[in-house]
């Protein structure tokens, strides 16, 4: 290659498009668009680029520097040194207002012209945060834009289930939430300094909590919004209504009737404090033997028996298969790793039924008058 001071400008040129084309993977944004890119010295066919962290020594280093490292050369460097360096506190604040825009948003403002369904259900272990993982999965398999708040804020699980491994950034204090199977999600388990002692919520301090998570996270516009919620009703679902008053609730119950009373208890107080309830989900409905034959190990019934009583459609039944709870315990959902499967076939039966029901209250984009 000729190193005449043409083609020196023409490197320099290609090597600092083709790093700024780099994808940062939990804001997908390119480096340029988020002014990462610090420097790029180019040397005959060497190159020199310097590349900031979103998280200093964050998840993403080696990926970050072999990418880097890879486009430098596509871009034609023979050889090339990617330096990492941190952002100043006052590029953060620049950048977090590039994301964020001047002031901080509205919880209406954030989640502006997105459904949000909070997976409740009277009690424990019926799996919601199960379901609200495959549900957010499969949407945005689906090529949905989808957040997932992890609002079981007693028991967090979602971190686990859905296979993040890392904390957020924070870029002068807006929280980027890290994607896995392409849900954005936020999750005490995050914040939490010691997994093993449990917080203690007092109502303020869960409102300041949840409200954090919707106002203080770049979501950038997703168009679907889960919440896992904890077992119960109580104190999440008052929060849940106050913040975002146009949230729906999807039940989830298991088919024996015992279960279902609990579960109607939970639609009941979303109701009280105004939020819709969208449907009920039944898991665990039957478990389908070698032999092909079905079993229904928790009775039958429930799911239909509670959609009656609360007048809303039963939006699927979810059996009971094992690969589920592995998939759960490994941070692997059935809906990636068994798509045809009878289980994930089921979850995606519920993803069809919530798309065929929309909110039976009208939604209106929030206008952002600045
Ligand atoms: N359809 C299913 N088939 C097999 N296992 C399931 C199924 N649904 C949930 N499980 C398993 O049952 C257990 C409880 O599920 P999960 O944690 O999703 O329930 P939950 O309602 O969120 O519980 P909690 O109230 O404690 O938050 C988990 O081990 C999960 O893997
Ligand atoms: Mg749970």
């Amino acid at each position: 290659m000729p190193h005449g001071p043409d083609s020196q400008a023409t490197l320099h040129q290609r090597v600092t498009d083709a790093v700024g084309a780099v994808v940062e993977p939990d804001v997908e944004l390119s480096l340029a668009d988020l002014g990462l890119v610090r420097g790029v010295v180019v040397d005959a066919d060497r190159a020199v680029v310097a590349v900031a962290e979103l998280v200093p020594a964050g998840p993403w280093r080696d990926r970050l520097r072999a990418e880097v490292d890879a486009a430098a050369r596509r871009a034609g460097a023979a050889q090339v040194r990617v330096d990492l360096v941190q952002l100043t506190d006052d590029q953060r604040v620049a950048l977090r207002t590039r994301l964020q825009g001047p002031t901080k948003p509205t919880p209406e403002q954030a989640f502006s012209g997105a459904r949000v369904l909070a997976i409740s259900s009277g009690k424990g272990g019926v799996g919601k945060s199960s379901i609200s993982v495959n549900v957010a999965v499969a949407l945005a398999r689906r090529g949905r834009r989808v957040a997932l708040i992890d609002a079981d804020v007693y028991g967090f699980s979602i971190p686990r289930m859905l296979g993040v491994d890392r904390r957020p950034a924070i870029v002068a204090d807006l929280v980027i939430p890290p994607k896995a199977h392409g849900v954005s999600v936020v999750s005490v388990a995050f914040f939490a300094t010691d997994e093993q002692s449990p917080i203690i919520w007092r109502g303020p301090m869960l409102h300041k909590a949840l409200s954090q998570f919707v106002t203080d996270v770049h979501w950038a516009a997703p168009e679907y919004v889960l919440v896992d919620m904890p077992p119960g009703t109580g104190d999440v679902a008052l929060t849940m209504s106050q913040l975002l008053p146009l949230s729906e609730v999807v039940v989830v119950t298991t088919p024996q009737p015992a279960a279902q009373k609990v579960a109607q208890r939970s639609a009941y107080m979303a109701r009280k404090v105004n939020l819709t309830v969208t449907g009920v989900i039944e898991n665990m409905s039957h478990f389908t033997g070698n032999d092909g034959e079905r079993y229904e190990l928790f009775g039958s019934g429930g799911g239909d028996l509670l959609a009656q009583q609360l007048d809303v459609p039963l939006l699927g039944k979810v059996p009971l298969v094992p690969a589920l709870r592995e998939g759960s315990d490994e941070g692997r959902p059935i809906v990636v790793t068994d798509p045809q499967s009878e289980g994930a076939a089921a979850l995606d039966a519920v993803v069809d039924a919530l798309l065929a029901h929309p909110p039976r209250r009208m939604r209106l984009p929030v206008v952002n008058v600045r």
